[in-house]
């Protein structure tokens, strides 16, 4: 498909409700407009001269009414007049930069490339600027367009045959220049046990930057951000999302001009960057993707889903697991998994996943990674006969690792200490009493496909839950945080080969909860564990959190017992279930040791997850209510429109309140539907369920119960199932 118009100067990207232009001007490439779709034949008014002259501000010699400050570009450099943040920085002898357009190639074929590409588009276009001062550098912006989705990946190649040897100090991915007039910064911070926290700002005149500096994507600031018009809601507003894939370091930079620009910039972190690309080698930023939306965030998000499911995710039907995490934590032994096993094949489970806690030696968390051997003190007969026994079940074998690990108290150090990232002559920082393998020692490499390869063919895993423990400290210090790179480079290298290799195993990605929920990782995984948090109130916010850039079937819910274990609040299994239904279902618990009736309960949902999975993971997910409003409503419907769910999560209940009319989305205005759950059975056409609203029974106010009534008090849920049904 042609996604792109040009008479060589102009460029015109467009996608089924969105363009993107620049145009070359004076050698730069000039960006000049990203939003809903206009007409290509209007676009030479944008590239009119404004002819502002503004005191003070730089412009190319010939051309005084051309203001660097005042134009937006598809990079920008130092040191060249334009005196925002720049996205590249490059270092090489005494001569400063200054790329000039060169020329572009249609139909483009990327080349292969150690960060992920996504694996569907329709159209790719390359543009090559050469470097004026340096021959023989070039630097490429690249675009591939997933026309129906409105999403364009956009990153950079440095490609370097200059004979010298080229420091990077900053490669953005991308850089996005508009009108700042009016606009928000939406971020996802958090930390362990509360990841993905919306944040919404102002954005103000100066530089903002978010991002991680741990190595990893991280808790703390996720790669998904938007940028929105001020009042833009879930439902309405122009939304700009951005998602990077990319799974170490990143950074999310904002700048607001005093002459009413926006600059935002996205890519790799620079703090502390110096990576050297030696002459014949070229450095290739990851993927960052856009989109735009005027139909609020809602929309973005639903651009992402379809996007993310089409082009990033590995399509896998995930088995509904029993994970043995907080049931025994590193309490194992061969009966133990045995009973686990019994139970969950009665109950109807398909996997059961063998937790931290199985490998010889590991009795707490400060010993025995790297050690990836059997441990026979637990399991007598062998990991083998016990995957035997769970497949003589009905039950896949899943096997936890956290394979670029090692423990100093290891054999693996003890024999092999330089596979560490731990320098003997600095004081040793640990997490977990844990460092970090160099996978960028070809060895170590080898030693972690090994490690994992001997789960699936000796022990019989179909399923590996990938973690990892902790952040990076030490780093190879000439790449200063580069170093992040290379890393992260091999790891896609390495789990490439995995996926090659055994192409029906399913990997669960998973960094304490989700310290690596990114789409780098959910490239090469199936599914993503995105917090340890299991508590339903706080899950539910999580997982609201989660739904902005990550589609249902990549999100990895478990139910888990009550108190739970993070927060110590007490839930029913009711809202625990319900909580976890929407995304990719699992339990983390001993089913054995719960009432009869929870056990049923379990039972139900496993038998009903059976059911509607698939149409889950298809489903458009729709945000119902702002956040802050006191509940999470979130609502799924299938691609057909005739099925979804309703999930509802009361925060915070006062007496005397009114239950909210929720007006659902997405629905066929003159088909009938009924909304069936708990105490509500109601049928109208999906116009009126959209228009006037869903009105739910009446709750407890505060004071005498009957039959009939919702109990929607503190982190109370209900699930609710749409069906289109024929009109009476
Ligand atoms: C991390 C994970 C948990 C569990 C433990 C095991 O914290 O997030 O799910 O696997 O490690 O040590």
């Amino acid at each position: 498909m042609n996604c792109l118009k040009t008479d060589g100067r102009l460029f015109y990207i467009e996608t089924a409700r969105t363009c993107y232009v620049f145009s070359i001007e004076h050698g730069y490439a000039e960006h000049l407009y990203y939003g809903a779709k206009i007409p290509y034949s209007d676009c030479n008014a944008l590239r009119e001269k404004r002819s502002v002259i503004l005191v003070n501000t730089l412009y190319p010699y010939e051309d005084p009414s051309y203001s660097f400050d005042c134009k937006g570009f598809e990079f920008s450099l130092p040191f060249r007049g334009d005196s925002r943040s720049a996205s590249v920085n490059l270092v090489c002898d005494d001569k400063v930069f200054d790329f000039e357009y060169e020329g572009y190639e249609k139909n483009f074929r990327p080349e292969q490339s150690p960060m992920p590409l996504p694996r569907k588009y329709d159209y790719a276009l390359n543009v090559r600027f050469n470097d004026r001062s340096h021959e023989g550098v070039r630097l490429e912006t690249r675009y591939l367009i997933s026309y129906d989705e409105d999403v364009i990946a956009r990153y950079c190649v440095l490609i370097n045959a200059s004979g010298k040897d080229i420091k990077v100090l900053k490669f953005s991915s991308a850089q996005t220049d508009m009108s700042a007039e009016n606009k928000k910064l939406i971020t996802f911070h958090g930390a362990w046990g509360r990841e993905m926290s919306k944040m919404s700002q102002d954005i103000t005149c100066g530089r903002y930057t978010h991002g991680s500096f741990s190595g990893m994507s991280s808790a703390e600031c996720n790669p998904l951000f938007f940028v929105s018009d001020a009042n833009a809601g879930e439902n309405s507003g122009e939304v700009y999302g951005f998602n990077l894939m990319y799974s170490a370091s990143h950074e999310i930079s904002t700048e607001k001009t005093p002459y009413g620009g926006l600059r935002i910039l996205h890519g790799i972190q620079s703090e502390n960057l110096l990576y050297t690309v030696p002459s014949g080698e070229k450095f290739t930023s990851p993927c960052s993707l856009s989109t735009f939306s005027d139909k609020g965030f809602n929309g973005a998000s639903e651009n992402f889903h379809r996007f993310v499911s089409k082009a990033v995710l590995r399509k896998k039907e995930i088995p509904v697991m029993l994970n043995t995490w907080e049931a025994v934590y590193f309490s194992m032994n061969e009966d133990k998994m045995k009973k686990l096993a019994d139970n969950a094949a009665a109950a109807g489970f398909e996997c059961l996943v063998i937790d931290d806690g199985w490998f010889s030696g590991r009795n707490d968390d400060t010993t025995s990674l790297g050690d990836w051997r059997e441990d026979i003190k637990k399991f007598p007969g062998g990991m083998k006969a016990l995957s035997s026994y769970f497949a003589s079940k009905g039950l896949k074998t899943g096997i936890w690792i956290e394979p670029e690990m090692i423990s100093r108290k290891s054999y693996l150090f003890r024999i092999q200490s330089e596979y560490a990232l731990a320098d003997d002559r600095l004081r040793p920082v640990v997490g977990r009493s844990q460092y970090i393998l160099d996978l960028t020692n070809p060895a170590v490499a080898k030693y972690v496909e090994e490690s994992v390869s001997r789960l699936v063919e000796e022990y019989g895993a179909e399923y590996v839950k990938w973690d990892f423990n902790r952040r990076f400290a030490e780093v190879k210090a000439e790449k200063g945080s580069g170093y992040f790179y290379d890393y992260i480079s091999a790891l896609y290298a390495i789990l490439a080969r995995l996926n090659e290799k055994y192409p029906q195993l399913i990997i669960e990605n998973c960094a304490s909860g989700g310290g690596r929920f990114d789409l780098g990782m959910a490239y090469y995984t199936s599914c993503g564990w995105a917090s340890d948090n299991t508590n339903p109130l706080s899950r539910a916010r999580i997982q609201r959190g989660v739904s902005y850039g990550y589609p249902l079937s990549f999100t990895l819910n478990h139910v888990a017992a009550s108190p739970g274990h993070q927060t110590r609040r007490a839930s029913d299994i009711k809202d625990r279930i319900n909580t976890a239904f929407l995304g990719v279902f699992g339990v983390q618990a001993d089913i054995s040791v719960i009432s009869e009736d929870e056990a049923d309960e379990v039972r139900q949902a496993v038998s009903l997850y059976k059911v509607f999975r698939k149409e889950l993971y298809d489903s458009t997910v729709y945000r119902l209510f702002e956040d802050g409003d006191g509940y999470v409503i979130m609502q799924t419907l299938s691609q057909d429109k005739k099925s979804g769910f309703l999930f509802l999560m009361r925060e915070k209940f006062d007496t005397v309140t009114q239950l909210p009319v929720i007006r659902l989305k997405g629905l066929e205005k003159d088909k009938c539907y009924r909304i069936k759950g708990d105490s509500t059975d109601v049928c109208a056409s999906g116009e009126t369920l959209e228009k006037a609203g869903l009105v739910l029974p009446q709750n407890y106010q505060g004071a005498e119960t009957s039959d009939g009534i919702l109990n929607l008090t503190d982190g109370k849920t209900l699930l609710l199932r749409i069906t289109q049904k024929e009109c009476l």
